[in-house]
């Protein structure tokens, strides 16, 4: 969910809503807003996306005023469930991202002391539970807020105002992101900065167990939860540029994105590849380097598409660097007791470096005694400022849900760092060093070559855009290639596809091969290639149709499959970069001409600050 509040001098309602649309890739299956004005406030909420609510509302006057964009976890998305919750006696307004976790236990008590509930959220439990504890004590709304959320499990970011004094807002945190904008006689709130970013470049990244008194005139008052105790504000300056968050010439962020690949990897390697030197800089690992030496198992942990990266990772790692790698996912890492003995490294990966299995799992190893290393794209993010070192991937925002630059950003990062851990533990060769360096530098212009194949994808996917099954195949440092191309058709079409390991077909997906499946293989030369041939072959057998992606001047491989895809020949250990491209471009396409919303797929998020 996104959570946005303003507190000033100017009119709040077209800063609320156009930040709401700034957060709408954090969920957007229902949004509300509540703008307060002369002791009243207007209240609107509704079922789908912020241009919905936008809608329903001509104009309010006010100063002050919250809103949220929700990604559902209690209850259906409706205008019901939506935020901002209000208390039963109307007085308090509340926003919330997040989960409370004994909200039942609380509901059961507040039903047994009169109070009553439209929704089925875990937010309205929680306004109410705040109204009842101020009542019952008679105390201020700060107070009644730190109180209650002492008794709260869960995570939160929660803003609340009071009807009777709409001049002052109480934020707080715990497990989920908040941000707070300063400007002289303003403040503003938000999940990230991107809603305030037009108006001041001072924030304040609140940390978990504080809140905050934002008072109209007055300064900021920071304190901590648990205890009441006063805080001294760390405001840092952002350095984000706009246009980075605009689509341009693109019809979607995605395409843009993807397009934007060449350049991003170019902004991964800037000062970190100097090839004239034979070097490669990465801070977080020189100064760690002995930690690195002598580590005797890397665990990498990550969701999603950071989750394929992470794959890719284990392969480079275990050939480059030759430590044993364990992939896992975080959601699954966190609930388990892993074992992390002395010299294991942990190493977490988030685009966002906000996503809550991860945050979990990174707390876990750190607890277990772990050294963790973050890879992360989001400057400031949760995880970047709580890992005892990392690297970020400089890939700039992403905004389309579908991640497309993060995965070869990360993949880029994880290349350097296993080429630097080899050099390091002399498990690479001078000359296989010297020759991947130069193979890396080639990639943005293999890449910018590989994206002149969207009009031959465009083809394939007018043939094939009305299939309900895909499968896609790929072998060795290409499997996990496969499995994230078929997530990106999945998370944007809606199409069911699965990746394999193209030797594993024969135990069970081989059963579903009939003239109505397309099957994309990643059949390019270095990689196992009479392998692939071979279960080419099979696929052909049994009348699959073949979408093959082959090097530049392949043969055999293009004599059999139905349609090909060329693109540039590279080492192996690169060629996840390359080949994604095409997958990443034949998902685009095919949402595209099922009409389908590429930016904002159903039921996801891009960040997903919940478990
Ligand atoms: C969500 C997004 C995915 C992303 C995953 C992990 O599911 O929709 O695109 O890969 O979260 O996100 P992270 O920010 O931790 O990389």
């Amino acid at each position: 969910c996104g959570i946005i509040g303003y507190l000033g001098y100017r009119e709040a309602y077209p800063i609320i809503i156009n930040g709401l649309k700034k957060l709408e890739y954090r969920g957007y299956d229902s949004s509300g807003i509540a703008i307060f004005y002369n002791g009243k406030y207007s209240l609107y909420k509704t079922k789908g996306r912020v241009s919905e609510l936008e809608k329903k509302i001509f104009s309010i006057k006010g100063t002050t005023g919250i809103g949220h964009t929700r990604w559902a976890t209690h209850g259906i998305p409706d205008d019901i469930n939506a935020h901002p919750h209000v208390s039963n006696s109307k007085e308090l307004v509340l926003i919330h991202n997040g989960i409370i976790e004994n909200y039942h236990a609380i509901k059961i008590i507040l039903l047994k002391n009169g109070f009553t509930f439209k929704s089925e959220t875990d937010t309205e439990v929680l306004v109410n539970l705040i109204e009842y504890i101020q009542k019952k004590n008679q105390l201020s709304l700060e107070e009644a807020v730190r109180i209650s959320l002492n008794e709260v499990i869960g995570a939160y970011s929660i803003a609340v105002i009071e009807k009777s004094d709409p001049d002052r807002i109480v934020i707080a945190k715990l497990g989920s992101p908040l941000t707070l904008g300063i400007n002289e006689k303003e403040f503003f709130i938000a999940s990230d900065p991107t809603p305030f970013i037009d108006y001041t470049k001072n924030a304040i990244y609140l940390k978990d167990g504080e809140m905050a008194i934002l008072r109209k005139d007055k300064e900021l008052d920071l304190r901590k939860i648990i205890d009441n105790h006063k805080l001294n504000p760390i405001i840092k300056e952002l350095k984000i540029n706009l246009k980075e968050i605009e689509k341009g010439e693109y019809k979607h962020f995605m395409l843009k994105e993807i397009y934007e690949q060449p350049k991003t990897i170019l902004d991964t390697l800037r000062g970190r590849l100097l090839i004239s030197d034979g070097l490669i800089c990465i801070d977080g690992i020189e100064s760690n380097k002995e930690i690195f030496i002598n580590a005797k198992c890397i665990t990498i942990v990550a969701c999603g598409t950071s989750w394929h990266s992470s794959l890719i990772g284990e392969y480079l790692l275990e050939e480059l660097a030759r430590i044993p790698v364990k992939v896992e996912y975080a959601s699954e890492f966190r609930y388990r007791n892993p074992i992390i003995e002395e010299q294991n490294i942990v190493i977490v990966i988030s685009q966002s470096g906000e996503t809550a299995d991860t945050i979990a799992a990174l707390k876990l190893a750190k607890k277990k005694g772990a050294f963790v290393f973050g890879i992360c794209n989001v400057a400031g993010s949760y995880i970047a400022r709580n890992v005892d070192a990392g690297a970020y991937t400089h890939a700039g925002p992403e905004i389309g849900v579908a991640s497309t630059k993060s995965f070869t950003s990360q993949i880029t990062v994880l290349f350097l760092l296993a080429l630097k851990i080899g050099k390091y533990r002399s498990t690479i060769t001078n000359i296989r060093y010297e020759f991947l360096c130069k193979e890396l530098i080639s990639v943005p212009e293999k890449m910018n070559f590989t994206l002149k194949i969207d009009n031959n994808i465009q083809k394939i996917s007018k043939l094939y855009h009305h299939v309900n099954n895909f499968l896609y195949l790929g072998r060795g440092i290409n499997f996990p290639v496969s499995l994230e191309g078929a997530l990106k058709l999945k998370e944007i079409s809606y199409i069911h596809a699965e990746g394999y390991p193209a030797g594993e077909m024969k135990h069970g997906p081989i059963a579903l091969i009939d003239e109505n499946m397309p099957v994309v293989v990643i059949a390019t030369k270095k990689g196992y290639y009479e392998k692939i041939i071979g279960n080419i072959q099979e696929i052909k057998a049994r009348k699959g149709k073949i979408i093959a992606i082959v090097n530049e001047g392949d043969i055999q491989a293009s004599k059999l499959a139905d349609h090909i895809i060329e693109i540039p020949i590279i080492s192996e250990e690169l060629s996840p970069l390359i080949t994604i491209i095409p997958l990443q471009l034949l998902a685009y396409q095919i949402a595209y001409l099922r009409g389908k919303n590429v930016d904002r797929p159903r039921n996801l998020a891009k960040s997903v600050t919940v478990e």
